[in-house]
């Protein structure tokens, strides 16, 4: 066996996933092509988070069923969260499958491919590591193949997962159960790889958790800040708010010492109730933070969010994101919505809409509810109609498309630092600012992965033009080039459309 391709669906961090699993499959020495066709091993990594993950599924395994026929070796792999939902019922569905292998499992997959090829059965590994966590990492002995969001082919930006799984029981939510329980790794383990992910040239590191904010450290290396505990949050009982501290702004203070050379530090996805003030003063105190934040919300009505079980009112969220926008001027938010929750009726969704224009959400990533299986809200039945829930989300983003709009021209004739991704197709540079808008201009100089100033001249839908004003990168060229990684040689995954989380 010497060719594999993967085809991921889903969220960055299933993008993620699928970057380490190839990193451990070239280190057992296959090579990566980009398309099925080419390939001797096809690995589906999966997610079940939302739409029909499985009928998505079947589909895919049917495209490749045709090509094992023609060639009977070919290996065909599923990875993620169907793997873990679904386990030996899918093989007995889908018998072209192989072998299944869950999120936890990753580092075995070597020995199962080659069982595989041996000629074993075929075989599901999909277990939680509960009692010894471990956390996919850049094999940076590899080189440069990082998971870059821009996929522009440099390696400026790259994913650190900090926590996985979720103690949070959101009724509509199926990663609980297909993620298992919250486990941090140890912050130690978490310096160690963005200290050296600043020494191959990345500037941008995305801190990556289900609930990123819930993390403390397992290894128990940080002191609690003197005074950090208490709490004045006028809507929330004093006992939830002081159980709402993590160590997640210990985190964050000490990369910043670690990596000095860090340009930009993000993380996704927070929970609203681990916005807690110590994390408000870590984004007054800590430069290198995002000036962007996405806090995803889910409704704008009590009685939904209580069905939900999201554990705050609209009055919770809205004083802690207040109370984060008044340390950082100019913070700006975005949020996950579900439009069409059980018993969401006309009234609850216009709160919605009204906490949406309210908040200035400059993103908004809605979805239909669907039913997921294991779910609490199954009980709760799905009695929206369709038609309307369709009606609600292409409301909501009418609403807030006008706010991104009125936000993005907002900014024509402003400066913004940007952190230079790549070149696009038609040749212009392409990064992304502070807040994370995506901006294109021209240069005839060579930028990639440099912090540079852009005057803004236009707003587009979702991107600014504008021009070049001056490069402002602490690092001498010299130093950049020797620090930054080479161009990965091909586009190796073959991307599905990403959602935002
Ligand atoms: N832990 C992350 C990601 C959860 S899944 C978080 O808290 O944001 C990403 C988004 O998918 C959720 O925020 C929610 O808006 C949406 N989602 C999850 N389950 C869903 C369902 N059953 N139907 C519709 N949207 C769903
Ligand atoms: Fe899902 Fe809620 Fe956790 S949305 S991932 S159960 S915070």
């Amino acid at each position: 066996m010497q060719h594999f391709a993967i085809v991921t669906f889903g969220c960055q961090m299933n993008q993620h996933d699928s970057d380490r699993i190839a990193e451990v499959l070239r280190g057992a020495g296959l090579s990566q092509v980009p398309e099925p066709e080419a390939a001797d091993f096809v690995l589906l990594n999966t997610c079940s988070v939302r739409e029909k993950a499985e009928q998505k599924l079947r589909s895919e395994v049917g495209r490749l069923g045709v090509l094992k026929r023609e060639r009977p070796g070919l290996v065909i792999g599923v990875a993620g969260c169907v793997a873990q939902q679904e386990g030996e019922r899918l093989l007995k569905k889908l018998p072209q499958i192989d072998l299944m292998i869950g999120p936890d499992n990753i580092p075995e997959l070597p020995a199962l491919l080659a069982d595989c090829e041996a000629g074993g059965p075929p075989r599901v590994r999909a277990e939680f590591d509960l009692a010894a966590p471990s956390f996919l990492a850049h094999n940076l002995a590899q080189g440069p193949a990082l998971g870059s969001p821009s996929s522009a082919g440099r390696s400026t930006s790259a994913f650190v997962t900090v926590m996985k799984g979720c103690n949070e029981r959101c009724s509509f939510c199926i990663v609980p159960y297909t993620r298992g329980p919250e486990r941090y790794r140890p912050a130690r383990e978490i310096l160690e790889e963005i200290a050296q992910l600043t020494q191959v040239g990345v500037r941008e590191v995305t801190l990556l958790g289900q609930t990123v904010n819930s993390y403390t450290d397992p290894s128990a290396s940080f002191a609690p800040a003197a005074g950090e505990r208490a709490s004045d949050w006028q809507h929330t009982a004093h006992e939830r708010a002081r159980a709402d501290e993590s160590e997640f702004p210990e985190l964050l203070h000490a990369i910043a010492r670690r990596a000095p050379k860090l340009a930009r530090l993000r993380y996704t996805s927070p929970h609203p109730h681990h916005l807690t003030r110590s994390l408000i003063r870590a984004h007054r105190e800590l430069d290198v933070l995002s000036r962007h934040v996405h806090m995803p919300v889910q409704s704008g009505s009590d009685r939904i969010l209580k069905r939900m079980i999201r554990r705050y009112t609209v009055a919770e969220y809205l004083e802690r994101v207040t109370a984060l926008q008044g340390a950082v001027p100019g913070l700006t938010l975005s949020t996950d919505i579900i439009v069409g929750f059980p018993g969401e009726t006309r009234s609850d969704f216009e709160q919605t809409l009204d906490l949406v224009a309210r908040a200035g959400f400059v993103g908004v990533f809605a979805f239909k509810y669907s039913e997921r299986p294991f779910t609490p809200a199954l009980k709760l039945g799905d009695d929206v109609p369709e038609s309307e829930k369709s009606a609600r989300l292409a409301e909501l983003f009418e609403v807030s498309n006008a706010i991104r709009q009125r936000y993005l021209s907002s900014l024509e004739g402003s400066e913004l630092s940007v952190l230079v991704e790549g070149r696009g197709k038609g040749g212009q540079w392409g990064g992304r600012s502070e807040r994370n808008e995506i901006v294109h201009f021209s240069s005839p100089h060579e930028l990639a992965g440099r912090l540079v100033q852009v005057r803004i001249v236009r707003a587009n839908k979702n991107s600014l033009l504008g021009e070049l004003a001056e490069t402002v990168d602490a690092l001498a060229p010299a130093e950049f080039a020797a620090s930054v990684a080479e161009p990965m040689a091909a586009k190796p995954l073959r991307r599905l459309p990403l959602s935002p989380v």
